[in-house]
C-alpha cells in the first residue's frame, strides 16, 4: 500500500518525466496576494503567470503546495475532526501549464496518471465537465471514458475561479465512486452530497479573467491549473474514503493516544483528529513564520492551537500535550517539508509555551460556561455577554466557545458577542483620547475598527503586496491622494517596520497601477501602520493592491545597527557589571546610540575591551534567533528585558552568539538574550564591524555610548586613517612616530616659548638699538617706549623690570599687537608721578577710553595699529598729550 510520501513522489516524478519543473511549495504566508489570508489552492504563487504579468524560465510545472483553509472566505475550521475529509492544512498536488499545453495534453496525463500509475480501476471513475465545453467531452470519449459517465454541469461547480477577480475557466473534475454501501449519488444528482461519489481531481482550463466590474475577457495565453488533495487520493489508494485513515494521521492519532494514554479509535477518536490535523497546520504555520497574537494571521493560529487543547484537554490531558507530538510529524513530513525540521525547536516552544499558558484558564473558563448553561433553559444560546467574558477573561475565542457548545447542541448569540466586543473598543479609544496622544489618533482607531490592525510581515521579507485600506491627508481620510500630496497610508499588510523599541521606521516605494508614493518613515497608532509618505507620481486609491518594497540597504544598516546594540548590551554587562541596564536607544540607518546605567565615565580600556568583544562576536558569525514565549518564560531563561517596559502576553526572545557556560539560553550557551520585537541580522557577521565613538554622560547615572557598524565603521576609520596619513604627511614622519612626534614638537613649543619671552625682556630692558624717548615733567623723569608685535600680557612684568631697573622714574609703554596697542604705565614715585594721571591723557590720545589702576601701576588700552608708526612721532604725541 503506498504511502502518503510515496503518492507525493509518484505524482511529482510523473510530471517530471513530462517534462514539468518541480517547483517547492510557497510559504503558507501569500507574498503576492494581498487579499488571500493563507495560500489555498497550488496555483496561488502562479497567479501572475497565468496572466502574463510575469515569466519564469519554465512553462510546465508541478507542486505538492501547503494550503490552509481556516481562516477568511474558505474557513474549514468548524468542521475538522468530524467528518471523514475536512481539514485546516492539507496538500495540494498539481501540474500547471503556462501557455503550454492545454485540454489535449492536460486530460491525457491525468487519465494515465490515476489509471496506470495509481492503478485505480476505470469502472470506478466519473468525470464531470462545463456544460458547453464540448471538447473536453470529446477528449473524454477518445481517452475511453463512456459517454454515459461523462456528466455536463451548468453550475458554477464546473467553472473555477480563484476569488472575485483573476484567472478563472472552465473545469473537468474526476470523482471516484466508492461503492454502493455508502450513501450518495454521481454529481449533478440530488443525492450528489452524499459521501459515495468523491470528488479527487479538478482540472481548470485557465483561458478568462475576470475583474472588479464584473466584465470576463479571454487570456492571451490557454493554461492549465489542477488540483489534487493528496489526503483524499491517499485514502482512496489506501483503501478508505476517511483521510484519517491514511499512515500519515494514524501516526500523528496514535501518537496522541500515547501521549493522552487514550484509546485511539475508541469514542473519544474525534479528539484525537482534532489533534492531528491541528497540530499539522500550527507547526506549518509557524514554520512559515506566523506567530500566535490576537490580530490577522496570528489570531487564526491562536485559534486553531487553542481549539486542539481543548480538545487534549477533553481526553484527559493534564499536562501540555501538543508539543510532544512534534517528533512524530516532523518524522513524518520533514523530508518533503525541510522547513518543519528546521523550525522543530520553534514550534516545539511556541506550542509548549501557548498550552501552559491557556491551561492555566482554560479549567477556569470551562467552569464558567458550565455554570452559565446551568442556569438557562435547555435549549437557548449562551447569551453573547457570556461569550465575551470567556474571550476577552479566559482566552477562548469565539469559535472554541462554539465548539464546546455543539457537543451539547447549543449556540451562542453572536450578535450579543460583537456588541460586548464593540463596548469594549469603544472603551479603549476613550481611554486612548483621554491620554493626550496626537488627536487625529481618532482616524486611526477607526481603521482599526473597521479594517483591522495591519498585519507584519517584515521579520520574514521586505517586499510584500497589500491593499490600501485608507489613505489620510491633513488629518482626514481621503478616497485618493493625488501628485505631490503628503500622505498617510494605511494597508492591511505591511513589511516595512513602524518605529518602535529605539528602531526608526522603514522607508521605501509604495506602488499600485496608477501612482507611486515615496515613503519616509513608518508609525504605528492601534496597532495600525502609517506609512508617511509623498505621492510622487499618478495618484494613490483607497482599495488598491499596492507592492510595497522596503529601502534595502536602510534597512540592512538600521538591522546591523540593532543587532549590533544587543552584543554592545551584552558586552558592557561583562565588562562593567551587572547593574549596566539599557535605558534607551536608537537604531537608525547611519547610526547607533545606547543609553545605560553607569555612575562613571568609561576608560579607555574599557571601550576598547568591549569594543573588541562585540566584534569577535561578529566574527563568530553565529546564527541570530528568534522565539515567541511568555515573559515570564523568557525572563526564566535570563533574558534581558526593558525597565519599566510593559510586555503583552507573549513577547519576541532574539538570541544571538554562543558563549560557552554562560548558562542561558535553552541551551545554556547563548550570549545575549533579549526580549525585542525590532528587526535582525540572521547572522551576527552580517554586522560587518563595529566601532564605538566614544562615551559621553547622557544625564545623572546613566551613560551614552554611540557606535557605527558595517560600512559606516569602516568609512569612518578609514578617514581616521587618512587624517593619520595627513599629519604623518605634515610631519614628515610614519604614521607610527605621529605621536611621539607631536609630543616632542609641544615640548621645544614649550622651551621656545620661554626663550622668546625672555628676549623680549632682554629687548624691553634695553638690549636693543632703539633711541630713548625720556622726558621730563613736573614730579620726575618718564621714559617711553613703544614695542611692536609684543603681546599685551607680557607688559605687567616688563613694566616690573623696567622699574627695578631704576633708569627713570616712570615708565610708559605702548605696546601694539594685533591692530590694538595696550598702554601700561609704571612709577617708583607713587605719590609725587601717579600713574593713573599719567595713562589717562596717553590713552585718550590714542583714541582710547577707560585704564586705571594704582599710583604705581596702571594700564588701559587703544584700538589704534601703531605698527607701522615712527618711535618718534609716537614720542612726540605723548609728550605733547602729558603737556597739555
Ligand atoms: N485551483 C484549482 C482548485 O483549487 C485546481 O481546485
Amino acid at each position: 500500500m503506498p504511502s502518503l510520501n510515496d503518492i507525493r513522489s509518484t505524482f511529482l516524478n510523473y510530471f517530471e518525466k513530462q517534462g514539468h519543473a518541480v517547483v517547492p511549495s510557497s510559504p503558507l504566508v501569500p507574498r503576492n496576494d494581498p487579499t488571500l489570508m493563507f495560500v489555498n489552492s497550488g496555483m496561488v504563487q502562479f497567479k501572475n503567470l497565468f496572466t502574463g504579468l510575469e515569466r519564469r524560465d519554465y512553462t510546465r510545472a508541478t507542486t505538492a503546495q501547503k494550503c490552509v483553509r481556516a481562516g477568511g472566505k474558505h474557513n474549514d475550521l468548524d468542521n475538522v475532526g468530524y467528518t471523514a475529509r475536512h481539514h485546516t492544512f492539507f496538500e495540494m498536488l498539481g501540474n500547471f501549464s503556462f501557455g503550454d499545453y492545454f485540454k489535449h495534453e492536460a486530460i491525457p496525463f491525468a487519465w494515465q496518471l490515476i489509471t496506470q500509475e495509481f492503478g485505480i480501476p476505470k469502472d470506478r471513475l466519473y468525470v464531470t465537465v462545463y456544460h458547453t465545453d464540448d471538447e473536453a467531452f470529446d477528449i473524454w470519449k477518445k481517452v475511453g471514458v463512456p459517454e454515459g459517465r461523462i456528466i455536463r454541469i451548468a453550475t458554477s461547480d464546473n467553472f473555477w475561479q480563484m476569488g472575485p477577480t483573476g484567472p478563472c475557466g472552465p473545469c473537468t473534475e474526476i470523482f471516484y465512486d466508492h461503492g454502493d454501501h455508502i450513501w450518495g449519488g454521481p454529481p449533478g444528482s440530488p443525492e450528489e452530497d452524499g459521501d459515495r461519489f468523491i470528488e479527487i481531481w479538478n482540472i481548470v482550463f485557465m483561458q478568462n479573467e475576470q475583474f472588479e466590474d464584473g466584465s470576463m475577457v479571454d487570456l492571451d495565453m490557454q493554461s492549465i491549473d489542477t488540483g489534487m488533495g493528496l489526503e483524499r487520493i491517499g485514502a482512496l489508494l489506501q483503501g478508505s474514503h476517511d483521510n484519517y485513515d491514511t499512515d500519515l494521521f494514524k501516526t500523528l492519532i496514535e501518537a496522541s493516544a500515547d501521549a493522552t494514554g487514550v484509546d485511539p479509535y475508541g469514542d473519544q477518536n474525534v479528539h484525537h483528529r482534532v489533534i492531528a490535523d491541528h497540530l499539522r497546520s500550527t507547526s506549518f504555520l509557524i514554520a512559515d513564520g506566523v506567530m500566535p497574537s490576537n490580530d490577522g494571521r496570528g489570531y487564526v493560529l491562536r485559534r486553531i492551537m487553542r481549539r486542539a487543547m481543548r480538545h487534549a484537554h477533553l481526553l484527559g490531558a493534564k499536562d501540555p500535550v501538543m508539543h510532544r507530538l512534534v517528533p512524530s510529524l516532523v518524522q513524518q513530513m520533514g523530508a518533503a517539508y525541510p522547513e518543519l525540521g528546521q523550525a522543530q525547536a520553534l514550534i516545539t516552544e511556541t506550542l509548549e509555551a501557548e498550552e501552559t499558558r491557556f491551561k492555566q484558564t482554560l479549567d477556569r473558563g470551562l467552569k464558567l460556561l458550565d455554570d452559565a448553561l446551568a442556569d438557562l433553559p435547555d435549549d437557548s444560546d449562551l447569551p453573547g455577554a457570556t461569550a465575551f467574558k470567556l474571550y476577552d477573561t479566559y482566552g477562548f475565542p469565539l469559535d472554541l466557545t462554539q465548539d464546546a457548545l455543539r457537543e451539547k447542541g447549543r449556540g451562542v448569540d453572536t450578535d450579543g458577542f460583537d456588541a460586548a466586543m464593540a463596548e469594549q473598543k469603544a472603551k479603549a479609544r476613550a481611554a486612548w483620547s483621554g491620554s493626550g496622544e496626537a488627536a487625529d489618533a481618532t482616524v486611526w482607531f477607526d481603521v482599526a475598527d473597521k479594517d483591522g490592525t495591519t498585519d507584519f510581515l517584515g521579520y520574514d521579507t521586505e517586499t510584500a503586496e497589500g491593499q490600501i485600506v485608507a489613505l489620510v491627508v491633513d488629518g482626514a481620510a481621503q478616497a485618493t491622494a493625488a501628485e505631490g500630496a503628503q500622505v498617510q497610508i494605511a494597508l492591511n499588510q505591511t513589511p516595512f517596520y513602524a518605529e518602535s523599541g529605539g528602531q526608526v521606521g522603514d522607508a521605501g516605494i509604495i506602488r499600485t497601477e496608477n501612482g507611486t508614493a515615496a515613503v519616509t518613515d513608518t508609525r504605528k497608532t492601534a496597532g495600525v501602520f502609517i506609512h508617511i509618505a509623498t505621492v510622487t507620481k499618478g495618484s494613490l486609491s483607497k482599495g488598491e493592491a499596492a507592492v510595497l518594497e522596503v529601502d534595502h540597504a536602510r534597512r540592512t544598516a538600521i538591522r546591523a545597527n540593532h543587532s549590533a546594540t544587543h552584543l554592545l548590551h551584552e558586552a558592557l554587562r561583562g565588562a562593567l557589571g551587572e547593574h549596566v541596564a539599557q535605558r534607551g536607544s536608537l537604531n537608525a540607518p547611519d547610526r547607533l546610540r545606547f543609553d545605560f546605567s553607569h555612575g562613571k565615565a568609561m576608560s579607555l580600556d574599557e571601550l576598547s575591551q568591549v569594543e573588541a568583544e562585540v566584534n569577535a562576536y561578529i566574527r563568530q558569525n553565529a546564527a541570530v534567533d528568534t522565539r515567541i514565549m511568555t515573559p515570564d518564560d523568557a525572563r526564566a531563561l535570563g533574558a534581558q528585558a526593558l525597565f519599566g517596559e510593559k510586555y503583552g502576553d507573549e513577547v519576541r526572545v532574539v538570541s544571538m552568539g554562543r558563549a560557552e557556560g554562560s548558562g542561558k539560553g535553552t541551551g545554556g550557551d547563548t550570549y545575549s538574550l533579549e526580549l525585542c520585537g525590532g528587526t535582525h541580522v540572521r547572522q551576527t557577521g552580517d554586522i560587518g564591524a563595529f566601532v564605538t565613538l566614544g562615551d559621553s554622560a547622557s544625564s545623572a547615572g546613566v551613560r551614552r555610548i554611540e557606535a557605527l557598524t558595517g560600512q559606516a565603521a569602516l568609512d569612518y576609520l578609514r578617514a581616521q586613517d587618512h587624517l593619520l596619513a595627513e599629519a604623518a604627511l605634515e610631519l614628515k614622519a610614519p604614521a607610527q612616530e605621529v605621536p611621539a612626534r607631536i609630543k616632542s614638537l609641544l615640548e621645544d613649543r614649550k622651551t621656545l616659548a620661554a626663550e622668546v619671552a625672555q628676549l623680549r625682556q632682554e629687548l624691553a630692558m634695553g638690549g636693543g638699538a632703539g633711541k630713548r624717548h625720556d622726558l621730563t615733567v613736573s614730579g620726575g623723569t618718564v621714559e617711553l617706549k613703544l614695542f611692536k608685535n609684543f603681546p599685551a600680557k607680557q607688559l605687567r612684568e616688563t613694566i616690573d623690570k623696567l622699574k627695578q631697573s631704576g633708569q627713570a622714574d616712570a615708565y610708559i609703554v605702548l605696546a601694539t599687537d594685533g591692530g590694538k596697542t595696550a598702554i601700561g604705565v609704571g612709577s617708583t614715585k607713587g605719590d609725587a608721578l601717579n600713574a593713573v594721571d599719567l595713562l589717562k591723557p596717553v590713552v585718550a590720545e590714542f583714541g582710547g577710553k577707560g585704564g586705571g589702576g594704582r599710583p604705581d601701576m596702571a594700564q588701559g588700552g587703544a584700538p589704534v595699529d601703531l605698527s607701522d608708526a615712527s618711535e618718534q612721532d609716537v614720542a612726540d604725541r605723548i609728550a605733547k598729550a602729558l603737556k597739555g
